[in-house]
Parts: structure tokens; sequence; C-alpha cells
């Protein structure tokens, strides 16, 4: 069993939960998922690591109420434990893997929107561990849905909030932001790293890829199960066709078909739509 330490509402229906996991939290990496499971009969949940502790053996997850697995999960408290805490899953994210003298090099901008905070804030740490200041957007609907801001200045070189309805900071969207910083302040940038709702990451791309920046995006939000069989993850990146589960879940932005990947997910919330994905493939 896993062991919650921490239980903590974030926001409406976002929720940050500190699990004991060792072994996890000894070999995870930025860009890496979990999958928890409640209990014997409970749904397996892929989650991105939030953040983690190798010394206390921990591993911070954030997620968002969207079906009855993750309501049921919102009501645990510390001290209640997971069956399964799966992981690192996945691929980490390419600096990880890249030479270091490369990344160093360059200068990063971090998007994130919404619950994609959460997977955001490793990435941004990482950096800020290996002596880089990265830039980092964060968007949020509006003010009570904006999440993990102290924790983010901390490791953020810059950070510059929106909301979509001006109710804290500034008024607009992520693609807004880039826009002021590389036309109007003359900011350039060599990398882009965006994550949250499809949605966002597609626009963020179509235009990084008019500003030439090179952009990874984060498919998380269209796993399903997490281990590669469900089917639901599939998504076309260029002219090859992915897993984000196994494969990603990080991708080159501008490949990812994101028309079809949002399609997909559409149809992979209801119960028909699963039944219907299945028979066609
Ligand atoms: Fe099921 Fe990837 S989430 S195959």
């Amino acid at each position: 069993m896993y062991k919650i330490l921490k239980a903590e509402k974030l926001a409406e229906k976002i929720f940050l939960m500190d699990v004991e996991a060792p072994r996890v939290a000894r070999s995870c990496q930025p860009g890496e998922f979990v999958i928890v499971k409640m209990d014997e009969k409970g749904e397996r949940i892929p989650l991105t690591i939030c953040d983690f502790d190798r010394e206390k053996g921990t591993v911070t997850i954030v997620f968002q109420i969207v079906g009855a697995s993750t309501l049921k999960m919102s009501e645990l408290q510390a001290g209640d434990a997971f069956q399964d805490f799966v992981g690192p899953l996945g691929q980490p994210s390419e600096f990880v893997k890249e030479d270091f003298e490369e990344v160093k090099g360059r200068k990063y901008l971090f998007v994130a929107g919404g619950v994609g905070t959460a997977p955001v804030y490793p990435q941004v740490k990482w950096m800020k561990q290996h002596g880089i200041d990265a830039d980092v957007i964060v968007g949020a609907k509006n003010k009570d849905l904006l999440i993990l801001e102290d924790m983010m200045k901390e490791q953020a070189g810059n950070l510059y909030i929106t909301t979509d309805d001006g109710s804290y900071v500034r008024k607009g969207m992520v693609t807004d932001v880039i826009k002021d910083l590389v036309e109007n302040q003359g900011k350039q940038y060599d990398v882009c790293v965006a994550i949250g709702p499809m949605i966002m990451m597609k626009f963020v791309c179509k235009l990084t890829k008019e500003l030439n920046i090179p952009t990874i995006v984060s498919m998380n939000p269209i796993m399903v199960d997490g281990t590669g069989m469900c089917g639901a993850c599939r998504l076309t990146v260029g002219d090859e066709v992915k897993f984000a589960c196994v494969d990603g879940p990080e991708f080159d932005g501008h490949l990812v078909n994101f028309d079809e990947a949002m399609k997909r997910q559409q149809m992979y919330k209801t119960e028909e739509g699963r039944a219907m994905l299945k028979a066609v493939e």
C-alpha cells in the first residue's frame, strides 16, 4: 500500500497529494507519469508527476475530477492509501536525456494551462536546479483556478500569469503572452514546452510554428489506462502512429495532429464512444 501523507484541495475540482512511494521517488524524472489504483476494483488512473523528494521517498501528484474514479480519489485523506502506485512510466522530458552543454545554451519558455501547471512544475524545477533560468507562462480560466503559483515563482526565472477573464494579473490567453514577449519585448526562445488542455496546446503550436520556436507538448490528457493496451492514446505525429503512454507523453507539437487527437479524446469520454472506437479499430 502507498500511504497518502498529504491531501490538499488546490482549487475547484483540483487536488494535490503527497504519496509515500520510495521506489518511484528514487528514479522518476520530469515528464514521466505514474498509474494509481485505489483498490482492487478501481480504475487505473495515469497521472503525470508534479514533484518528488528522493530523500523523503515521496511523490506529489495533482489531479482534476473528471469522472467517478477521480471524484472518489478526491475524497481520500492523509493517512489513507492507494493499492497501486506504479511508475515511473513513459519517457522523461527531452532535456533530461540530451547533452547538458546543449541544453544549457538554450532559452526555454514553458507554457502551462490549468491543471497542466502540475507537470510543468518539475521541469522548471529541474532547470533551476541545473542553473538555467526559464521563462514560464501560467494561464488559468480565472484567479480561483490558478494553481501552484508560489511553488512556480520559486523555480521560474520569470513568471508571467494570465487569466482568461482578467480576474488576476492580466487578461488574455497564454498565446497573447507569448506574442507579447516575443514581438513587443524582443524575447527569443530556442524551445517552448507547452502543457495544458488540448485546445491550448493546439493554438500554442500554431503560434510557435509561425514564430519558428520548436515546441514540445505533453499528450497526457488523452491517456486512459496508461498501459499501451487500451489504444485510447493513439495519435498521429508527422506520418507516424504513436501511443502517448508508451512513446510519450511528450512529442514534437508541430507534428501532432491535434484535431484527430481531440476527436478521439471526446469519443473516449463516453462509454458508447469507447465501444464505437473499438468497433472501428
Ligand atoms: Fe491506453 Fe495508452 S493510455 S494505450
